[in-house]
């Protein structure tokens, strides 16, 4: 994939194109309200700079920050509790929105930023705000600490005194919808139709989720998932395979999917070099420190099996031991591997794959989608050795059989260990 497709240039337009419309949107309310006589050149990289860090007090009079609303996707509408109509028209638009969101709505906060912090205390806007939807949180603090927290939303706003004593508060009047990492997402505006803004605050939410969802598979993927997978393919039952494939390599080794290292141990004094790919930077790390406990010389590559980083014909033996069934396209991967080999070098492997049982490959077949996100890609059902002839290996040895052990793991323990010669 290359950064600057064609599909990533559309990206990038339409980004763009709903940066400049958003903050634009912002500052026409502004004009409208009487402000921005110095209109503001709005320079947009395509990310609108909307949004930032701020502290401040909650109507319950407690310290919150930007931080206390992440994790939700957050609806922030600057005004004033003395404000004749914009704002409480506003705020009761809000809470008919958290009625319609139904139970969706408990995964958005909406906060009411005061721009009159002298006379919004905490206990007037707490008085003020018994009249809207419960859940809508309102926040003030010193002048000061409104007023950056107003610039940092883009929010314009400006005092007028009042003939007869008194004063109002002109603003911007748009909500700022931030995602749940604070990052902007959308304005609504105030003469907008209902189900527009709904649809607005349901993109804002799932967005949330989305971005939530990705965290936790990211945190899951380079944390969690090296340690089970280092821990797993420890097992003392997979020592034996361990040690006929890595002792039978020979001269320059490819290790595909060199995990945590785990074969390092078992290479024999037929080895002068060892290359070791992969494509988990935690994975590569520990194989690292496993090469110098064992005191190995390894040159580790990042990368995929799909996309072998070295010259043709310029390995003497492949080794892949339980790799096959992670790598997303195992065909291209082994097409691979054979160019990367030496005339008459070897393919040794032993990977786990589709069992000879029906009843096992109905299992195989019917967990592998739920399996494969857990377990990093894994396919339980791949036939490994119609991938290897497949990919015009000529198999000179193949051992095939379920692990010893209780009958419910076959769909994950059947093996196929064998060497194979590019035909
Ligand atoms: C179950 S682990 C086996 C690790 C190691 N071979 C062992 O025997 O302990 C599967 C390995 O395949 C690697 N892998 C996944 N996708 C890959 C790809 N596209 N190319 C190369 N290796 C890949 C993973 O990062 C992981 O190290």
């Amino acid at each position: 994939m290359t950064l600057f497709g064609s599909g990533t240039l559309w990206g990038l337009a339409a980004v763009a194109l709903f940066g400049v419309s958003a903050v634009t949107l912002g500052w026409l309310q502004v004009e409208k309200l009487g402000l921005g006589q110095d209109r503001p050149v709005v320079v947009t990289t395509g990310v609108p700079d909307v949004g930032g860090s701020f502290s401040l007090v909650n109507h319950r009079g407690e310290r919150v920050t930007d931080q206390t609303f992440r994790g939700k996707a957050t609806a922030y509408f600057f005004g004033f509790t003395h404000c004749p109509e914009v704002c409480p028209t506003t705020l009761f638009e809000m809470s008919e929105r958290m009625r319609e969101l139904g139970p969706d709505a408990d995964r958005l906060n909406i906060v009411f930023v005061t721009v009159d912090p002298e006379r919004d205390t905490p206990e007037h806007l707490k008085l003020y705000l018994d009249s809207f939807d419960p859940r809508i949180v309102g926040l003030t603090g010193t002048r000061e600490e409104t007023d950056r927290a107003a610039k940092a939303f883009r929010i314009g706003h400006d005092r007028s005194d009042m003939d007869g004593g008194g004063y109002m508060v002109n603003h911007t009047a748009s909500v700022v919808v931030m995602d749940a990492k604070g990052a902007f997402v959308t304005l609504l505006d105030y003469h907008e139709d209902k189900a527009t803004s709904l649809a607005k605050l349901r993109r804002a939410i799932e967005g949330g989720s989305r971005a939530c969802r990705e965290d936790a598979m990211a945190l899951y993927n380079d944390v969690v998932l090296p340690r089970l997978l280092d821990h797993a393919m420890r097992n003392e039952e997979l020592v034996g395979y361990r040690r006929r494939i890595a002792g039978a390599a020979r001269g320059r080794v490819l290790e595909v999917g060199i995990g945590s290292g785990l074969n390092l141990p078992f290479y024999g004094s037929g080895v002068t070099e060892i290359i070791g790919l992969d494509p988990s930077d935690p994975l590569i790390g520990m194989a690292s420190r496993r090469a110098k406990a064992n005191d190995r010389v390894v040159s580790f590559l990042a990368g995929s099996a799909e996309a072998i980083p070295l010259d043709t014909g310029s390995v003497d033996t492949v080794v892949t031991t339980w790799t096959m069934c992670s790598i997303p396209d195992a065909r291209a991967a082994l097409a691979e591997m054979r160019r990367v080999l030496r005339p008459g070098g070897d393919l040794l492997f032993v990977e786990h794959g589709r069992a000879p049982d029906s009843w096992v490959v109905c299992f195989q077949d019917w967990l592998t989608p739920v399996w494969k996100p857990l377990a990093g890609g894994c396919h339980l059902n791949r036939p490994i050795a119609d991938l290897v002839t497949g990919a015009r290996f000529r198999m000179l040895d193949l051992r095939t059989g379920y692990l010893p052990g209780a009958k419910p793991l076959r769909p994950f323990t059947f093996m196929y260990e064998g060497r194979a010669k590019g035909a």
